[in-house]
């Protein structure tokens, strides 16, 4: 089982948003995944409570008892476990991030969002776990903007994740309902998005989905 933690020290970046799409489309691709919400707001949980299905599986835990669960989804079959943190540099995020095979750092391209990442860089160095930054919510268009953000980035010591989320009204339409984007509407620019997101990190995890063993 690959396990992703999505850690920032800044709230309202996409960490929830990008967590659920994530873990839907895994699914999707025939990868049974559970979600680990860690953050006391359970706002993955919540999202979950609203959708007529039970997969994908989702819980709140404290960061105390994550490696218990993570070692009891793995024994029952789970092939991605996707953790989902509060917005602080503390030990859910460092607990989560020390667990996973790979962190993603959500992040909005603006300067206040970036000033942000260089605490959230450290946490990642200290639990010593690859990670990349993932633009998210970007401007449909900017691209100069992208590729300064980029370079405060590697500055910062971090990668950065080769695919770009933007901001679309279909992830907040999306969310009140329980649903992610590749189930609203998953011939839409938001559900292409989310797709090649989880094909890079399939490839980058070495995950083989049923289809690609087609
Ligand atoms: N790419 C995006 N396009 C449009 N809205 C977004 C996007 N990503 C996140 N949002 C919105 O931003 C807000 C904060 O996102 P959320 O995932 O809750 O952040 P976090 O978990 O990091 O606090 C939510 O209202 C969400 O719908
Ligand atoms: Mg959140």
């Amino acid at each position: 089982m690959k396990k992703i933690a999505l850690v920032a020290q800044k709230g309202g970046v996409g960490k929830t948003t990008i967590a659920v799409n994530l873990a839907v489309a895994a699914q999707g691709a025939g990868i049974q995944t559970a979600l680990f919400d860690l953050d006391q707001q359970e706002s993955a949980v919540i999202w979950s409570d609203r959708r007529a299905s039970e997969q994908p599986h989702v819980e709140f835990l404290t960061e105390r008892r994550l490696a218990e669960a993570l070692r009891a989804a793995e024994a029952q079959g789970f092939g991605l476990a996707i953790i989902d943190t509060p917005p602080a540099a503390g030990p859910q995020a460092y607990t989560a991030a020390q667990a996973a095979d790979l962190v993603l750092i959500p992040c909005r391209p603006s300067l206040v969002d970036l000033d942000a990442i260089k605490r959230t860089a450290q946490l990642v160095k200290s639990a010593g776990i690859e990670a990349f930054v993932v633009f998210n919510a970007a401007a449909p268009g900017a691209t100069t903007l992208l590729e300064d953000a980029a370079g405060i980035v590697r500055d910062a010591g971090l990668a950065v994740a080769p695919v770009v989320l933007r901001e679309r009204s279909a992830y907040r339409a999306a969310w009140p309902v329980g649903k992610a984007v590749v189930e609203t509407e998953p011939k839409g620019k938001a559900a292409g998005e989310i797709s090649e997101l989880i094909k890079w990190i399939f490839a980058h995890l070495k995950v083989c989905t049923p289809d690609v063993v087609k």
